[in-house]
């Protein structure tokens, strides 16, 4: 096989980490009908099952940082991988194990401390095997394959809720949607067994020898060479002031981390998470559509956030990560006043709908893709681990916020007066925005086209060296 065919393979493999991810947050949407009957579950007990396993992701993100450091890339994806297959089994609760909602909820939560995990590791370890040029482009499969776990895991319970109606089948047909992802799930286990360690990891552990190796497989020898030379280089700067571990409360990796963590942050706060999560309730609420395409309608929000990251794909390594952001931006933000005059209007149609559609392919080919191309090449070597498993823990941090908020703000009509109460979270969303586009402008750099270390003088000129 081609040495770029390999690359393509191994990027591959490590985003199925993604597709677990788009698959494992969307498979509660369909089974939530079934189980919260089946368990006469109150809204209260519905909202902690649906949102115990981001509980689990936050963690899972935070253990990522000493995990990838200290056993590695790899194995962290491998123990992901296991803790899917585990949560996959045991949310259906086989007939072997006592039916109870704490048991549902550990299950959940496991899966999620997988996600977690994966959320960090996987698009750490794409940037670290991907040529500078080309790293844009492999991390974003792993942002495609997030939306694909999505698109899959809506179909799939589209298909199995069409075989198994709420009202008849209220016993199996959750169980069928968890065990779904037992697929994909054991397809992850058994492949990330066959992928190479990260070269830069290696390094990191002393085995230089390896490293080289692994490079020479996945690029082209004068490639290789140069960036084991590099990747040496930036290390040997921490060894000459002879410390082992670098504190990142020290100002310059505290102000790179903040602001890597900001920009987490705005990913969620654009409301991406609250117009999937809830896209049914705003097609229904919003634009009058029955409650029974509900599945359908999440089935066309997940194949425009599927078809638009291509986009990114193809532009961000010409075009450039901040460029991305800022267009896309703007697109979102034309997207909610669209949906959100429509509705301050009371005028719900075509062009809220198409509001809505704006906002995904919008976010779809900039946000979406583009943070986790940025957080996985924004950090130096020394600190890489710890502050890219902190920002990613904030952003689901903010997913949770967001999830949890949305419908109580979405659902406040009694108490705020007049049109501005349908509208309101759009608006909320558009601030933040707002706010989005002057923080790129003002403090992301740009990294299009730059190795991993080179970066790192880079930041080092803006807010001072890590020592
Ligand atoms: C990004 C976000 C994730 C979101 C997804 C939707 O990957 O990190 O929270 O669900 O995009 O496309």
């Amino acid at each position: 096989m081609s040495k770029n065919g390999l690359l393509i393979l191994v990027t591959s493999v490590a985003a199925l980490g993604g597709l677990l991810f788009g698959y494992d947050t969307g498979v509660i949407n369909g089974s939530q009908f079934y189980f919260t009957k089946y368990f006469e579950l109150d809204s209260v007990m519905q909202g902690w099952v649906v949102s115990s396993a981001l509980i689990g992701c936050f963690f899972g993100a935070l253990l990522a940082g000493p995990s990838t450091r200290i056993i590695g890339r790899k194995i962290t994806l491998i123990i992901s991988a296991v803790l899917f297959t585990i949560s996959a089994w045991g949310s259906g609760l086989p007939e072997i194990l006592p039916e109870s909602i704490p048991l549902l909820v550990t299950f959940r939560i496991l899966g999620g401390l997988g996600i977690g995990l994966a959320s960090m590791a996987a698009p750490t370890y794409i940037a670290e095997i991907a040529p500078k040029d080309r790293r844009g482009i492999l991390v974003t499969f792993y942002q495609l394959a997030i939306v694909t776990g999505f698109f899959v895991v809506f179909l799939a319970t589209y298909f199995i809720g069409a075989n198994f109606t709420p009202t008849e089948n209220i016993e199996v047909g959750w169980r069928w949607m968890f065990w779904s992802e037992l697929i994909p799930c054991s397809l992850f286990l058994i492949l990330t067994f066959f992928i190479p360690q990260s070269p830069r990891w290696l390094v990191l552990a002393g085995r230089e020898d390896d490293a080289l190796k692994v490079l020479n497989k996945l690029h082209e020898p004068e490639a290789a060479q140069r960036e084991i030379t590099e990747i040496k280089q930036s290390l040997q700067k921490e060894r000459s002031i002879e410390k082992k571990e670098v504190s990142i409360f020290q100002k310059s990796a505290l102000a790179i981390i903040i602001i890597g963590s900001l920009l987490s942050l705005f990913q969620q706060l654009t409301g991406i998470n609250a117009v999937l999560y809830y896209g049914s309730d705003i097609f229904e609420k919003a634009l009058g559509f029955k409650q029974e395409d509900v599945l359908a309608q999440q089935i066309l929000l997940a194949a425009v956030n599927f078809i638009f990251t291509f986009i990114a794909m193809f532009t961000v390594d010409k075009l450039g990560r901040k460029p991305l952001i800022i267009i896309g931006s703007f697109g979102m933000l034309l997207g909610f006043i669209m949906l959100g005059g429509s509705l301050y209007l009371n005028q719900v149609g075509l062009v809220s709908l198409i509001g809505v559609l704006m906002f995904i392919g919008s976010f779809a080919m900039s946000m979406g893709p583009v943070t986790w191309v940025l957080l996985s090449e924004m950090f130096p070597n020394k600190i890489r681990s710890i502050a890219m498993s902190i920002a990613v823990a904030v952003q689901w941090a903010g997913n949770y916020l967001v999830s949890q908020t949305f419908p109580i703000i979405a659902n406040s009509e009694a108490n705020i007066e007049g049109p501005w109460n349908k509208s309101l979270p759009y608006v909320i969303f558009s601030v933040c925005i707002i706010l989005l586009i002057l923080f790129t402008k003002k403090y992301i750099i740009e990294t299009k086209g730059r190795s991993l270390e080179e970066l790192e003088d880079i930041w080092a000129e803006k807010y001072g060296k890590i020592e």
